[in-house]
């Protein structure tokens, strides 16, 4: 009897076709539904807190001069990735990046984890002019940021919005914002963010060894390869 059925599904196209189509959306539904849920129950872990006023600042710059258009900051958990890179990221350390800068668009390499790879006078020079240290590089430069003062009302202003959104600044960090950036530029704001990328917001404790190695080996190879996808 049974059989009966199956031979007029297979026998229709249509029909099979309407019925794979609906099989597959539940599987989808069974796959994406619980991401959805997943997303708004991820809390930021102990260590990762909001941007300090000056780094907050430097990630506006980052956004506003499009480094993501060709920097990713998302590294994988496949093995090439995180002996490069180091740890491969987690969502819990973009809770306080709006909008996140994961991507997958790497003229240049993965930034996740640059902090502390070189020092702030390398990236000085390296935003300044990029060929003075990476003769081959594409990068443009971005020599105007050193000439840009940053307004300390403005950061404020930045932190408090955040704040309605739910990052959790206290009155007393947003109070000290002006004299954090006092006589600071869009520049110092930049090199300050890019040197806390992947330091601040380390993975658990239990595979900081394995991020720190994987540091290293990322610290070995070549700068300025670039054009890795
Ligand atoms: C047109 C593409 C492009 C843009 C835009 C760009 N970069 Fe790059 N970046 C590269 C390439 C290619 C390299 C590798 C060569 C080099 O080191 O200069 C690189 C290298 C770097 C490095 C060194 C990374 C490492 O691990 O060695 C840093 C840091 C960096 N870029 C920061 C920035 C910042 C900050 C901005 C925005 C102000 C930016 N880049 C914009 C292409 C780009």
């Amino acid at each position: 009897m049974a059989y009966k059925h199956f031979e007029a599904i297979e026998k229709h196209a249509g029909l099979l076709g309407v019925l794979i189509a609906i099989m597959v959306s539940f599987g989808g539904l069974a796959e994406i539904t619980p991401l959805f849920m997943e997303a708004h129950s991820i809390k930021a872990p102990p260590n990762v807190h909001p941007y300090d006023a000056l780094r907050l600042m430097g990630r506006d710059v980052y956004v506003q001069n499009g480094c993501y258009l060709c920097h990713s900051q998302m590294i994988r958990a496949l093995r090439f990735e995180t002996e490069r890179y180091g740890h491969y990221s987690t969502a819990e350390e973009s809770v306080y990046d709006r909008p996140f800068q994961w991507g997958s668009k790497r003229t240049g390499p993965d930034l996740a984890r640059v902090g502390g790879k070189y020092s702030d006078d390398w990236q000085r020079m390296h935003l300044m002019n990029p060929r003075q240290l990476v003769p081959l590089s594409n990068m443009p430069g971005f020599p105007w940021l050193a000439k840009i003062k940053i307004d300390g009302a403005d950061v404020q202003a930045r932190m408090r919005t955040l704040r309605r959104l739910g990052d959790p600044y206290t009155d007393a960090q947003i109070a000290a914002a002006p004299a954090a950036v006092a006589g600071k530029t869009e520049m110092d704001a930049l090199i300050a963010y890019l040197q806390g990328l992947g330091i601040d917001n380390e993975p658990t404790p239990a595979v900081a060894g394995s991020a720190a190695v994987g540091a290293a080996a990322a610290g070995n190879a070549p700068a300025g390869t670039g054009g890795t996808p």
